[in-house]
């Protein structure tokens, strides 16, 4: 089913310490919002935050996701994370696909695809990126609109329907993340619903209907709830805002 969700991705930020504050803070308030189980929140530390941090929120109220995994099992591969390994420590959900990730560490559909199926092989949702860049954005919406297709036909649409519940896609315009420019609501609703009739042509319209679309790029508590609002925003995908929790917890109340 849809859900709501406000997820906050840390990217590489904060102390461990400071992360482990910041989770407790997040879930005292999730605690005390008693949200409703479609009304979700998600953070996304990094990697070495992750196994303090699973000690201190509260599971049922915040869901731990990671922002990477491996794009192999186990085995030689110094530096990796598999997907196994962050199972084993309690996070449910992992981010993929992401701009800056395509961007800096040049992760093209085939690299994702392995991640994706391996994270699912786990049990693992996927929040997976999408969105086009400034240049591909002005040479106008024929372009973009492909661009977000191809990025999404060649690795989550190729899963089974049923595989695809586990799938939350995030629209993040890379013109938008970090930038202070955000897209208006009216962009956000028009790439949101051209996302949701490609699940529909590709696998039903109930699919799409029950599909997680966030949006993300310079959320912030000003320009959230116009962006949330739009029908087929069902939230938000937060980075810098993400890392206070007065501005988290602000998104969370705007959703
Ligand atoms: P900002 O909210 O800092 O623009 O980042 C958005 C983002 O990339 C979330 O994944």
């Amino acid at each position: 089913m849809r859900k709501l969700i406000v997820a906050g991705n840390w990217k590489m930020n904060t102390s461990v310490a400071e992360g482990v504050e910041l989770a407790k803070k997040v879930s005292e308030y999730a605690e005390k919002k008693n949200l409703p189980a479609e009304k979700q929140i998600v953070i996304a530390p990094p990697f070495t935050h992750l196994a303090p941090i699973a000690q201190v929120i509260n599971a049922d109220k915040v869901i731990l996701a990671a922002q990477d995994c491996a794009a192999t099992t186990n085995g030689a591969y110094t530096g990796e994370v598999s997907a196994s390994m962050l199972k084993g420590l309690g996070v449910k959900a992992v981010i993929l696909g992401h701009s800056e990730r395509r961007q800096y560490f040049k992760e093209n559909s085939e690299i994702l695809l392995k991640k994706i199926k391996l994270a699912l092989a786990e049990g693992l949702d996927i929040i997976f990126c999408c969105g086009e860049t400034k240049d591909q954005r002005e040479a106008g919406a024929n372009l973009y609109n492909n661009v977000i297709k191809a990025q999404l036909v060649d690795t989550v649409f190729t899963l089974s329907a049923e595989e695809f519940k586990k799938v939350i896609i995030a629209y993040e315009p890379v013109w938008a993340i970090g930038t202070g420019l955000t897209a208006t609501p009216e962009q956000a609703q028009e790439i949101h619903e051209f996302i949701r009739k490609e699940i529909a042509n590709n696998y039903n319209a109930q699919v799409a209907e029950d599909t997680t679309i966030l949006y993300g790029g310079s959320c912030k508590p000003s320009n959230a709830a116009e962006i949330f609002a739009k029908k087929d925003v069902d939230g938000g995908l937060i980075g810098g805002a993400s890392l206070k929790a007065d501005d988290f917890g602000k998104l969370i109340d705007a959703r």
